[in-house]
C-alpha cells in the first residue's frame, strides 16, 4: 500500500497548517496509508550531536525513508520557512551524504490568514528540498488562505471549490508518487 507522510512545519497546538493537514488527511482516496511525520521532538541540530546521533533523530529519518512520498504543510514565517521546519530538514540531511528525502517525492502546501498565503516560504522550501535531492512537485501549487470556518471541527473543508482543488492537488501528487514507484520498480 502506498504510504504518504504529512509533515507540518508548525508545532503550535492551534496551528492552521495542522488544521489544513487534518483536512487533507480526510480527502485522500482509499488505498493510501497516511502517517504523521512529527518534528517537535527533534533537538536543535548541532554538529556536536552527530558523533552520537540521537536515536530520536534516527527514528525520524527511518520514518521518512519508509515513505513513498511526503507532503509538507507549512506556514510562512517572515517570508520564509519556520525555523522548526528547517531544523527538521537539517536532521534529515545528516550524517553527511545520507539524505533521507533523497529520491522521495515531496509536495509543498501552506495555509495563511493573509492573501499571499505562503508563496514566499514555498519558494524557499522548494529550493532547500531540491538541494537535499527530493523529487519536488512543481505543480499544482497550494496556497490556501484560511478564513474562519473554511475547515470545520471535524476537519471537513466547507468550501466546495477549495475541496475540489485539494482533491486535485492530492491526485496530482499521488500521480507523481506512482510514476516514481514505477520508475524504481
Ligand atoms: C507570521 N505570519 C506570516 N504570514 C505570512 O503570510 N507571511 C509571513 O511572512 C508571516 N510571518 C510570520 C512570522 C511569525 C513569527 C509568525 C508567528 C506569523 C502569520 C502566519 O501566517 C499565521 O500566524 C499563521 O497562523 C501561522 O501558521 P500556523 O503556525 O498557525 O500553522
Amino acid at each position: 500500500m502506498t504510504k504518504i507522510g504529512i509533515l507540518v512545519g508548525s508545532i503550535g497546538t492551534t496551528s492552521i497548517n495542522k488544521t489544513l493537514a487534518g483536512a487533507l488527511k480526510n480527502l485522500f482516496p482509499e488505498g493510501v496509508e497516511v502517517v504523521d511525520v512529527p518534528i517537535k521532538q527533534l533537538p536543535f541540530f548541532s554538529t556536536d550531536l552527530e558523533t552520537d546521533f540521537p536515536p530520536i533523530a534516527r527514528e525520524y529519518k527511518d520514518l521518512i525513508e519508509s515513505l513513498d512520498g511526503v507532503i509538507i504543510v507549512t506556514p510562512e514565517y517572515n517570508r520564509s520557512i519556520p525555523g522548526v521546519l528547517k531544523n527538521a530538514i537539517e536532521w534529515a540531511s545528516r550524517p553527511y551524504g545520507e539524505f533521507s528525502f533523497g529520491g522521495t517525492p515531496v509536495a509543498v502546501i501552506g495555509a495563511s490568514p493573509g492573501g499571499i498565503a505562503t508563496a514566499a516560504a514555498q519558494q524557499h522550501l522548494k529550493a532547500v528540498l531540491s538541494h537535499v535531492n527530493a523529487i519536488v512537485m512543481g505543480q499544482p501549487e497550494g496556497f490556501i488562505q484560511v478564513t474562519p470556518g473554511l475547515i470545520d471541527e471535524q476537519g471537513q473543508v466547507t468550501n466546495e471549490d477549495t475541496k475540489v482543488f485539494l482533491e486535485a492537488y492530492l491526485g496530482a501528487f499521488l500521480g507523481l508518487v506512482g510514476r516514481v514507484q514505477k520508475a524504481y520498480a
